[in-house]
């Protein structure tokens, strides 16, 4: 048997509907705040990922599936979208296009990363980005369309976390500090952070290690020490945010694990899922698209992990998905085929689901798999029935029937489905 990759999933109904309906709420809302989506590549020239997210990095450093095409080009599976974004956005002229540019994208996203509860290695993201705004009302709209699109779904448990990072100046700034203040404890530090030391030293604030944290926990945070202008900045963000009523948190130790970042960074946590597995990541990258070698165009947005952010939907949001009401048209007989087919059709473009019996099956054997489908109703229809221009309709959750005229099935049927939504949502 030829099993999946590992870290890849096979998401089936009926969980996929939890992903359609969440991605469809964010098409209305991040839609509404202006956000078109932009498709782009799964795959891109590995270089886009070394000079943007950063060689220091794990992601760049050990997480990316990274392979020479045939003719050994070296090409990566995406590891996140705002590189990509960022490379679209230059070689399609996008600058051209009336600023701000406000773009969404939604999809797969590859690291090799060690699996384990919500940590995949093909995983999903839903992101938005802003193009073309260096001001602080960017970053609001930006947290205030993700903190709607949150509380549209029913969370209200969910944590947002923001900090300082300052600007590239001020991290050099930053860096030089925070080795002094770590030096008297360096040999105390673990493994992978004697690395980060040369390499990439801001790394090391988000090292998971305990005693490395401990020993972060007591330097100074990079929030103090980052230039009026920047400070001016993240403090404006943080107060619009209070006047919005979406409440954030500042998280000094907070730095993502991208280099190109400035200014405002935040993220989501989930006290379901704590601190180390993030729902969503997001910030400021004034500098990206200068770096890829197009105009300095500012930007700002995030990506929320959507594998994540599925596993800790709120019940209420699930169960309204799953106890969607659906519909069985039940032919019995040969003749009973195309009317039924008809009447199917006829139901589907009045937006009701319906499965139509297409095995053979007697009608009691119908009946029966109309209740493990958990149908609402079920429209039967006899070969009798037919020729006398009527069909049976049955609520199956009172196990009554009656026969009425073909022409007045549809609204028959709808209107119990819609008495059926009424008692269910008084029984809550
Ligand atoms: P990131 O923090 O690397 O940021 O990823 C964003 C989100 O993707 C994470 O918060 C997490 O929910 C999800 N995620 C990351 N890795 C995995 C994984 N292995 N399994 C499941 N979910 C995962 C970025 O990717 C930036 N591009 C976000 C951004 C957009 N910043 C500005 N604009």
């Amino acid at each position: 048997m030829i099993r999946k990759v590992k870290g890849t999933r096979d998401i089936l109904p009926p969980e996929s509907r939890l992903w359609n309906e969440v991605e469809s709420r964010a098409h209305d809302i991040l839609g509404g705040f202006g956000y078109s989506e932009i498709r782009l590549p799964l795959m891109e020239p590995t270089e886009l990922f070394v000079r943007t997210v950063g060689e220091g990095t794990d992601i760049v450093s050990k997480e990316m599936y990274t392979f020479p095409d045939r003719k050994g080009r070296s090409l990566t599976l995406r590891p996140e979208g705002t590189a990509s974004v960022a490379r679209a956005f230059i070689e399609n002229g996008l600058g051209q296009r009336p600023q701000p540019l406000r773009l969404s994208y939604f999809g797969a996203m590859f690291r090799y990363e060690k699996m384990q509860r919500g940590r995949y290695r093909q995983f999903s993201q839903i992101g938005i980005e802003i193009l073309g705004a260096a001001t602080p009302a960017a970053d609001v709209e930006v947290i205030s369309a993700l903190h709607t699109f949150l509380a549209a779904l029913g969370f209200d448990d969910l944590v947002i976390v923001l900090n300082n990072l300052g600007d590239p100046e001020d991290r050099e700034r930053f860096i030089e500090g925070l080795k002094a203040e770590l030096m008297p404890n360096k040999a105390e530090l673990c493994g992978d952070c004697q690395r980060r030391w040369n390499e990439n030293p801001l790394r090391i604030l988000d090292c998971k290690v305990p005693r490395c944290r401990e020993l972060v926990a007591e330097t100074t945070p990079v929030a103090d020490v980052v230039s009026d202008e920047a400070k001016a900045h993240v403090d404006e963000v943080e107060q619009a945010l209070a006047e919005l009523e979406i409440p954030v948190r500042r998280a000094p130790r907070l730095v993502r694990g991208l280099d190109y970042y400035l200014r405002t960074v935040f993220e989501v946590i989930s006290p379901e899922l704590g601190e180390d597995t993030v729902i969503c990541g997001g910030g400021r990258y004034d500098r990206l698209i200068s770096d890829l070698g197009g105009k300095p165009v500012p930007g700002v947005g995030f990506a929320i992990g959507e594998d994540r952010l599925i596993e800790v939907l709120p019940e209420a949001f699930k169960e309204r998905v799953f106890n969607q009401r659906m519909v069985t048209v039940l032919p019995v007989g040969d003749r009973s085929m195309a009317p039924a087919a008809r009447l199917a059709r006829e139901l589907v473009l009045a937006g009701v689901e319906v499965h139509t019996e297409v095995t053979g099956r007697s009608l009691k054997a119908c009946l029966k798999w109309s209740g493990k489908m958990n149908a609402a109703v079920a429209v039967i229809l006899g070969e009798q029935e037919l020729a006398d221009g009527v069909a049976v309709v049955r609520d199956l959750r009172h196990g009554e029937q009656e026969t009425v005229k073909l022409d007045v099935v549809v609204p028959t049927v709808i209107e119990l489905l819609e008495k059926t939504a009424e008692t269910e949502t008084e029984s809550i």
